[in-house]
């Protein structure tokens, strides 16, 4: 097949077969097909975008380019969940051990933070000892034991994805909806799942502003998983102000261990049911009561130890990545709070030191923002409503003016 005429048809809006994918593609991971060909494609897609049909073509031939889990014959139901990414969204860490609980095997392969949204590797890598690069025997051998793992890519899964990703970020084509698709879907399939559950997040904090741009996404994610045999399910999340109180590595870490033990923040907590129930046979007050006995706070442990982290660091989480400077932040007025931006916040925890600029850089367990106040909390001038976690005082001053940038009470 000649790429250039493959190219030249995407770029008319003609429809792909799957054979012209698939050589692409192909031809793309042995490196046969240079990288300003797929640039040259991705921009094509970017443009005329891909039907049901091509984005399926495109989510098998970049998950064919590497190896999926294998399960054993008595392996129960494998599950998952994805989120499209938030600020303060720790969810994960709270709803991988908690579906473990229900007998459930769950392979939680996630990724680094991306822009504002944090991601669930940079928040383990702050238990001291955690290991993420786990191999695909180890990650089997651990869910064969205690049903949960969560770990980042391995070289052997989808490298197709790795590099395009990687073109598609100095490309300026990160957001095709095809080419999103298959790159979370792809990515999902190679665990082999039985169902998955989609949190598809809208509004400042989220990749997609909008509630209808989510759903375009969900849906386009919805018909290509169920087209690729896993029982797909979509929610749909504002992600207007920031998930629970916390945002920023570590404190992440400690808001997800207190909902582990049934505490933390009601939205936090509520979430994780909702999610947890898509793919779960057990009940909202089954979950909850495994999250209330220390259940799902056991398995957590249970999953850090197997992982080489260190579990006397999971009793008193907050104490383990102390931050130079700790300061409140104070509301300039009395009334009932209207906004806290995710947006804001989550560049204010960026420029912190809690992501990064550069897909090097390294990030900051120890910096971010607690306490943070919640819309429709009533408070007074003067009252905490927020507490930031910073490495010098100058840094803890603009934090203090982006998150207040972000804030709104009357
Ligand atoms: N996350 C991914 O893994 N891929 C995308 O294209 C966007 C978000």
């Amino acid at each position: 097949m000649h790429v250039p005429t493959i190219i030249e048809r995407k770029r008319d809006g003609k429809t792909l077969d799957e054979g012209e994918i698939r050589h692409l593609v192909q031809a793309f991971t042995d490196g046969s097909m240079p990288d300003y060909q797929m640039s040259a494609f991705a921009m094509a897609v970017y443009f005329q975008g891909m039907d049901a049909g091509e984005t399926a073509a495109l989510t098998r031939a970049m998950l064919e380019s590497g190896t999926s889990f294998a399960w054993p014959s008595h392996a129960p139901r494998v599950v998952d969940k994805h989120s499209t990414g938030g600020v303060g969204d720790k969810v994960s860490l709270v709803l991988a051990p908690l579906l473990a609980c229900d007998g459930l095997w769950v392979p939680m392969i996630s990724g680094r933070g991306l822009g504002i949204t944090g991601g669930t590797l940079d928040k383990l890598e702050s238990i001291p000892g955690f290991r993420i690069g786990l191999s695909a025997d180890e990650a089997l051998a651990q869910i064969g034991r205690i049903g949960v793992v969560m770990m980042g890519q391995t070289e052997s899964i989808c490298p197709a994805d790795k590099k395009l990703y990687a073109l598609r970020d100095v490309t300026a084509t990160v957001p095709s909806r095809p080419l999103i698709v298959a790159s979370i879907l792809s990515k999902k399939l190679a665990e082999s799942l039985d169902a998955l559950v989609l949190d598809v997040k809208h509004g400042s904090g989220a990749f997609m502003k909008t509630r209808e741009d989510a759903v375009l996404l969900g849906e386009a994610m919805r018909e290509v998983g169920t087209a690729m045999g896993v029982e797909t399910r979509v929610c749909y999340h504002p992600m207007d102000e920031p998930t629970g109180r916390a945002v920023g590595n570590a404190l992440e870490v400690a808001e997800a261990i207190e909902s582990l033990r049934g505490a933390g923040p009601a939205d936090l907590r509520d979430l994780v049911l909702t999610l947890a129930g898509e793919v779960s046979g057990a009940g909202r007050e089954q979950l909850a009561a495994w999250l209330d006995d220390g259940t799902a706070f056991d398995k957590f442990r249970e999953m850090v130890v197997a992982q080489g982290g260190d579990p006397g660091s999971l009793d008193a989480f907050e104490q383990v990545h102390p931050a130079p400077v700790v300061r409140e932040v104070r509301s300039p007025r009395s009334g009932e709070v209207r906004r806290v931006d995710a947006e804001a916040v989550g560049r204010a925890a960026n420029a912190l030191g809690a992501g990064r600029s550069q897909a090097e850089d390294a990030v900051n367990p120890a910096v971010g923002f607690d306490r943070i106040v919640k819309v429709g909390e009533r408070i007074t001038a003067g009252d905490p409503i927020a507490r930031i976690h910073a490495g010098s005082e100058n840094d803890a001053d603009a934090a203090g003016m982006s998150f207040l940038s972000g804030f709104l009470c009357e």
